[in-house]
């Protein structure tokens, strides 16, 4: 079990290095000392990330007749999230260290010492900490569990007072569910429908930590489907069908992943029913997205606080209700971490040891990487300029790559996952063909130029 909590510990430190390493994802601010729970993604990792999103967009917007994407502002006004419970109930259990006053989730600490913290209240977590002496991370007493609200606070415009509150959005669904009555008057869906949306979601976490899987900053891809309420289990199948689909798309092994049904005393204060989806990351079995039965809470809310109707009319019948939602909520950070997790591969290549990222080539950020043989020679050069430049037009992500010897060529695309390397070399010039090297098999073979570029 030690064992094998190392080797994890090990595997999460190696992804992390070739992460910075190779232009993946570096720490916030990394210039100035960094910032807690900031993450930058680089320029393979922007594109790893994008890859993602826009396979997620294509699946569940672009490919299906019954969504409609929406791109809603990150501020909005604070009636939102009062009607929407966050601003009374978007919290996290707090406790403190005593002596250095260093605050950490009263949750982590409980499970760190081999206890349960599920569906307990704050009176019954402190309780717990005392019968079971639980200390901080640095050994010392801890306070009483008390709430903390998750929510970034700022104000909007030149007057800081109580009516210029506004937040972050510590989720993207409200801006859905505020777009809702706008959709249905400019598109007159049917329902079933749905809304999607992909976009920052800023949650100030009091203990950031596992590389980029809990963040302060952070993507979330969600989609607020609403459906008559009698037909709710029906759909909530219907997303779950689709939520190991999207598994299944990103390259993630069905073994790794595992459905948590979620106890009613830990579920979100809008749902009657959530599975949590869980990947075996480094770090453990954990969260990966949800899938949410949010009822009519957040459109009702809405008419109570608006007293703007947000009922469906049944076209062609009197039929009216205000319709219930299941709610996919899928974290892009955390997609990101499981695919490299899923990728980072260790096997032997001539004796040595070698990493490599085995993405599906859906997803890797480069596809091809061209090469020739010496840089010294102007003709080989040149020719496979002409390759790269028709690979580039086709493909777009196609890199460059010249440096040190070929072997070094391949661990370098090996370690960004590149599926191809192309190598223009002497008998190119005399046959047109070139050499292509597969990463996970390393096995070499010839081909047209022509074949390829085809
Ligand atoms: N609208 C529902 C909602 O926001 P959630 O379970 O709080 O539900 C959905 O968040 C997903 O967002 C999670 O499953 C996870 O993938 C991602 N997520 C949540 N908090 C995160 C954080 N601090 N850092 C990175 N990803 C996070």
């Amino acid at each position: 079990m030690v064992q094998n909590s190392q080797k994890s510990g090990e595997k999460m430190e190696r992804i992390v290095s070739l992460a910075k390493r190779r232009g993946f994802i570096y720490p916030g601010s990394d210039m100035y000392g960094g910032l807690s729970g900031t993450w930058d993604f680089g320029p393979l990792g922007v594109t790893l990330k994008r890859n993602i999103m826009q396979l997620w967009w294509k699946l569940f917007v672009e490919e299906r007749d019954d969504m409609y994407g929406v791109d809603a502002a990150i501020l909005m006004n604070q009636k939102v999230w009062q009607a929407s419970g966050h601003v009374d109930t978007f919290t996290d259990p707090l406790v403190e260290d005593l002596e250095t006053k260093q605050r950490f989730r009263a949750d982590h600490l409980l499970k760190e010492a081999g206890l349960s913290p599920e569906g307990l209240s704050l009176e019954q977590m402190t309780q717990l900490i005392k019968d079971n002496d639980v200390k901080s991370p640095n050994g010392n007493a801890l306070s009483e569990v008390r709430t903390f609200n998750m929510m970034f606070k700022t104000t909007v415009g030149p007057i800081d007072d109580d009516t210029s509150i506004s937040y972050l959005r510590p989720e993207t669904a409200q801006g859905m569910f505020t777009n809702y009555k706008n959709v249905l008057d400019s598109f007159y869906p049917d329902l079933p429908f749905g809304l999607a949306q992909q976009g920052k979601a800023f949650r100030n976490e009091i203990s950031p930590r596992d590389f980029i899987f809990r963040s302060r900053e952070f993507e979330q891809m969600e989609i607020e489907y609403f459906v008559d309420p009698a037909k709710w289990e029906e759909a909530f199948e219907h997303w779950r069908q689709q939520v190991w689909r999207w598994t299944q798309c990103l390259g993630l092994p069905d073994e790794n992943v595992h459905e948590l049904e979620v106890q009613e005393a830990d579920r979100a204060h809008y749902s009657k029913r959530t599975i949590d989806f869980e990947f075996d990351f480094p770090i453990g079995k954990e969260e990966l997205l949800g899938l949410a039965y949010r009822t009519d809470f957040d459109l009702r809310n809405i008419q109570n606080a608006t007293a703007k109707n947000m009922e469906y009319l049944v076209k062609g019948t009197n039929t009216k209700f205000v319709p219930h939602v299941i709610e996919p909520s899928f974290g892009v950070e955390r997609a990101v971490m499981a695919v490299l997790t899923a990728a980072f591969t260790e096997d032997e290549v001539n004796g040595e040891t070698r990493t490599y990222l085995k993405l599906p080539e859906h997803l890797a950020p480069i596809k091809y990487a061209v090469s020739p043989l010496v840089r010294n020679k102007t003709e080989l050069v040149a020719k496979a300029r002409e390759l790269y430049d028709g690979l580039k037009k086709k493909h777009g992500a196609v890199m460059w790559d010249e440096n040190g010897n070929i072997g070094k060529r391949y661990r370098r695309q090996d370690e960004i996952g590149t599926p191809h390397c192309v190598v223009v070399d002497f008998q190119t010039l005399e046959d047109d063909t070139v050499t292509i090297r597969e990463r996970d098999t390393t096995q070499q073979r010839r081909v047209p130029i022509e074949e390829l570029v085809k």
